[in-house]
């Protein structure tokens, strides 16, 4: 989502809504992206890792996306497609630049194939294990890059870093769903993170990729998820309890308080699992009650009902 000066002044009316006034992200010319010749290695291709990966491609960074799992890369690559010609038909993009951000993608099932990227974002799935293992490997792979960054929404960003023998490049970079939509990124600073990284990853996300940032210290939610999640729990457990019914809960957020969409169904857009992981890491840091997952929603992802990615959760989607 580089802004350009036709789509600067719809996003400063978006960006004003809020309580603290933010100057709309920087317009970027196009000739200065081309000069950067960056690479971004993007490791992931749901939800977050796709949309991360075309907002790149739109900023003219060249993007290699490694989805581990060879089945979901041409999903990645569908999903990728289908958002560009959503913005085409909206007018962000013409036909030559959607052209053009479609083939700065590369698409891999290797990790391998991030050799030589100036950066790196994880955007896998929620599980610290697997996160762990995966910046080992991108240690090793990308000696030299500038940062390994991780999208992740639960995992401590120190625990990550500990696994790699430069700590001091390994950072937080957490992105909003839809990422092409949503202007801001989380900065997550460890312990061990460097002002050298800060400086880099700040230059990243807001002047090559013109998103609005925000620090945050290394702790369970950052800022957004600590305040979010215990909200989408609040409207879950009174769902369940039969208080109203979720199209009411739902209206009431959206017409009493002008949020764009109802908890529930912010909850689907999310994911329920990527809801449960959240909450289980905010109850483990914190142990504030606020945090603990209703029955409902562990029954829902156990019976595979998560949200839209799956077809069906608090609602039903066309696949
Ligand atoms: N990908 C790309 N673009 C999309 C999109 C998607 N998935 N969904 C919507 N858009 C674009 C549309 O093209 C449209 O663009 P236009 O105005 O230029 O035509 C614009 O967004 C609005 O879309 P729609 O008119 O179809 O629908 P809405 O006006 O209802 O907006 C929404 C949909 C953008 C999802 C809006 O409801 C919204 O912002 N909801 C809140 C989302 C939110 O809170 N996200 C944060 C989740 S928390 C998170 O991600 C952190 C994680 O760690 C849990």
């Amino acid at each position: 989502m580089c802004i350009r000066p036709s789509e600067a002044e719809g996003r400063a009316s978006f960006e004003t809504r809020g309580a603290t006034r933010r100057p709309a992200p920087t317009v970027i010319a196009r000739e200065a992206l081309a000069s950067r010749a960056m690479r971004v290695g993007v490791v992931g291709g749901g939800l977050m890792g796709s949309g991360i990966a075309e907002v790149c491609a739109r900023c003219g960074v060249d993007v290699t996306l490694v989805e581990l799992d060879p089945d979901r890369v041409e999903r990645a690559n569908a999903a990728i497609e289908r958002s560009l010609d959503r913005a085409v038909r909206s007018g962000k993009l013409d036909a030559e630049e959607r052209t053009a951000a479609a083939e700065r993608i590369a698409y891999a099932s290797e990790l391998e194939a991030v050799e030589g990227a100036d950066v790196a974002i994880e955007a896998i799935i929620e599980s610290e294990d697997a996160k762990r293992e995966l910046f080992r490997e991108l240690d090793a792979i990308l000696p030299e890059a500038e940062f390994l960054a991780s999208n992740t929404s639960s995992v401590p960003i120190m625990k990550l870093g500990a696994e790699t023998r430069h700590p001091q490049r390994v950072l937080g970079l957490h992105f909003f769903n839809p990422v092409p939509v949503l202007p801001l990124v989380e900065v997550v600073r460890s312990i061990m993170t460097s002002e050298d990284t800060l400086r880099r990853a700040h230059d990243f996300a807001e002047n090559t990729l013109g998103k609005t940032t925000i620090d945050s210290q290394d702790r369970a939610g950052f800022v957004v998820n600590a305040l979010l999640i215990p909200y989408l729990l609040s409207a879950i457990r009174m769902y369940e309890s039969g208080f109203a019914s979720k199209e009411d809960i739902d209206d009431g957020m959206v017409k009493g308080c002008a949020h764009p969409m109802g908890p529930l169904a912010l909850a689907d857009l999310i994911g329920l699992d990527t809801l449960l992981a959240v909450s289980a890491s905010l109850y483990e840091e914190f142990r504030d009650p606020a945090s603990v997952a209703p029955p409902l929603l562990n029954r829902m992802v156990e019976a595979g009902l998560l949200g839209r990615k799956s077809g069906r959760g608090f609602y039903e989607y066309a696949k």
